[in-house]
């Protein structure tokens, strides 16, 4: 049997259309649906909190996980990375208020909230910017809009929640998708069970 950890959330509704694709699933998940382990033929599937999906997958718990980008560059966890799913794609950017034009820029030290820390802190560093980190866990934008913070490192798909809040993207620091991840050791021991799998989910990618 192969177990997946999947996130909850924005990406589900993607994941589990292609799971019925690869006939991997057939049980139907809505947003309702509170079950957190779902089994299907040879498949078991847990629904976790997206930010939980690398420590399932890491401890061996779980073979594969399904993630956004943005999660495995925070989590930083030892797993192997297999494929690009191209869908949930959005961007990593800094956003300030529209207002603010440019001033992040000559901050010496730079508040930023976000719910990603350790890729603010890195990309601050990388260009040499002191900064304070305020960890928020949702709702980043009102950071600038309260007077918590200067800006904010967040995700940006639509760019919706900034228009409709007085941002603007002043930096993108990379691009994000979903990604199929597997335990280190699963890919020895369940080699052939995954390669299967990601044949498939390659093949839908390609579509
Ligand atoms: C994410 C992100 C932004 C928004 C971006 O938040 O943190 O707030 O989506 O999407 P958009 O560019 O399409 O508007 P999420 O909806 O996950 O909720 P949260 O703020 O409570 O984390």
């Amino acid at each position: 049997m192969l177990t997946f950890a999947l996130s909850k959330g924005r990406l589900a509704d993607k994941i589990f259309d292609m799971l019925r694709k690869l006939k991997l699933c057939d049980i139907k998940v809505d947003d309702d649906d509170r079950r957190l382990v779902i089994e299907s033929g040879d498949y078991r599937f847990f629904l976790a909190k997206p930010s939980d999906v690398p420590t399932f997958v890491e401890s061996g718990v779980a073979d594969l996980g399904v993630v956004g980008r943005d999660t495995l560059l925070e989590e930083m966890r030892d797993l192997t990375k297999l494929l690009d799913l191209g869908f949930g794609k959005c961007k990593m950017c800094v956003c300030g208020l529209v207002s603010d034009k440019d001033k992040y820029k000559y901050k010496t030290n730079l508040r930023v909230a976000t719910k990603y820390p350790h890729i603010a802190k890195e990309y601050f560093d990388s260009i040499n910017q002191n900064t304070t980190i305020i960890k928020l866990n949702g709702s980043v934008e009102l950071g600038p809009i309260v007077g918590l913070s200067d800006c904010i490192v967040d995700i940006v798909e639509s760019g919706r929640t900034l228009k409709e809040n007085g941002l603007e993207v002043k930096e993108v620091i990379c691009e994000l998708s979903a990604r199929l991840v597997c335990n280190n050791a699963s890919l020895k021991t369940k080699y052939n069970e995954i390669s299967n799998v990601v044949e498939g989910f390659k093949k839908l990618v390609k579509e």
